[in-house]
């Protein structure tokens, strides 16, 4: 995925929190990044930090920046972009980004790593989100379609509150639900075997929880379909200095953030990779 990249400017600047608001149980923060560039690739990501408060109380948790798939970039008329993070409050970091209010400043540094590229051959793009990772997707799916292609998206949540982040795509999703709240209740491979063995030739784009990206890649080995999956890592440095993200593919190991966080599936033998918990 090394040529689907837009390059960072490599120091940490200043966005200005345009809005936040509650997408069910998610907050999405709209941010103006007058720095950075306007055409980050989907599937790239964002180390964020609040500009003031982080860090400190009791634990100094969150001392390190976290890493955030960008939802959306929108080009500002005077350079830069509006860039949209969906966040689910898991942690120090999420719940302090998630307070953030509109004039508050977002430190940032990004784009970084590589994103998702195109389809395989005249093959057709299949999105499968779980939970959070729907977010990369969002980008991936606006952008498929400006070119003409007609994306099906699959998107599995624990529960209705979730899912209402359906809401955001502009077209039609298929929509399950652990709880069955909304949508089918079961999980996401479920529909996208169904797509697999009953639809046209399909490159499928994936992004969720580990155990999730392990179906998703299992299940398109089996049936010989390429598959381009966003890994999660926990990460420190977001840039390749720490070693802190390295995981396991068939030819070694490979830090995400550089070398991905887009892996072809094909290139592990397990998306089981340690996630991105505790970091400091
Ligand atoms: C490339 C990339 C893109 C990402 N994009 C997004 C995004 O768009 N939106 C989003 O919300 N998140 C995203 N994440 C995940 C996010 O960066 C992490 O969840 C981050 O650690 C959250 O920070 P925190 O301080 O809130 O939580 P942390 O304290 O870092 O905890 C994160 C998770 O780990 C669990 N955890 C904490 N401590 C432990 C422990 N000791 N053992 C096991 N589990 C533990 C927590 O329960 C929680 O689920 C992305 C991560 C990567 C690598
Ligand atoms: S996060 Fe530091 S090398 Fe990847």
């Amino acid at each position: 995925m090394t040529e689907a990249r837009t390059l960072a400017p490599p120091e940490r600047r200043l966005a200005e929190v345009l809005e936040s608001r509650r997408v069910g149980a998610y907050t999405l923060i709209t941010a103006a990044d007058a720095g950075g560039p306007a055409d980050p690739r989907p599937g790239q990501f964002y180390m964020l930090a609040t500009g003031a408060q982080w860090g400190g109380g009791s634990t100094e948790r969150p001392y390190l920046p976290r890493a955030f798939s960008f939802a959306r970039a929108r080009p500002r008329p005077g350079g830069g972009a509006d860039l949209d993070f969906l966040l689910e409050d898991v942690g120090p970091g999420t719940h302090r980004l998630g307070l953030l209010g509109a004039g508050e400043p977002l430190a940032l540094v990004g784009p970084l790593g590589a994103g998702f590229g195109p389809a395989a051959g005249d093959r057709q793009p299949v999105l499968v989100g779980g939970g959070i990772g729907t977010a990369p997707l969002l980008c991936l799916h606006d952008e498929l379609i400006e070119v003409g292609a007609a994306p099906t998206v699959i998107l599995g949540f624990r529960s209705g509150a979730h899912a209402e982040a359906v809401a955001l795509f502009e077209r039609e999703v298929t929509l399950s639900t652990d709880d069955g709240s909304a949508g089918r209740p079961g999980l996401v491979t479920e529909p996208l075997r169904e797509r697999l063995e009953g639809g046209p030739p399909a490159t499928v784009y994936a992004c969720g929880p580990p155990p999730m990206l392990e179906a998703v890649r299992a299940l398109c080995a089996e049936q010989a379909v390429p598959a381009q999956l966003a890994l999660e890592s926990g990460m420190a440095c977001g840039f390749g200095a720490c070693f802190g993200c390295v995981v396991p593919t068939r030819e070694g190991y490979i830090r995400v953030c550089v070398d991905g966080p887009v892996v072809e599936g094909a290139r592990l033998r397990s998306a089981l990779v340690a996630g991105g918990g505790d970091q400091g």
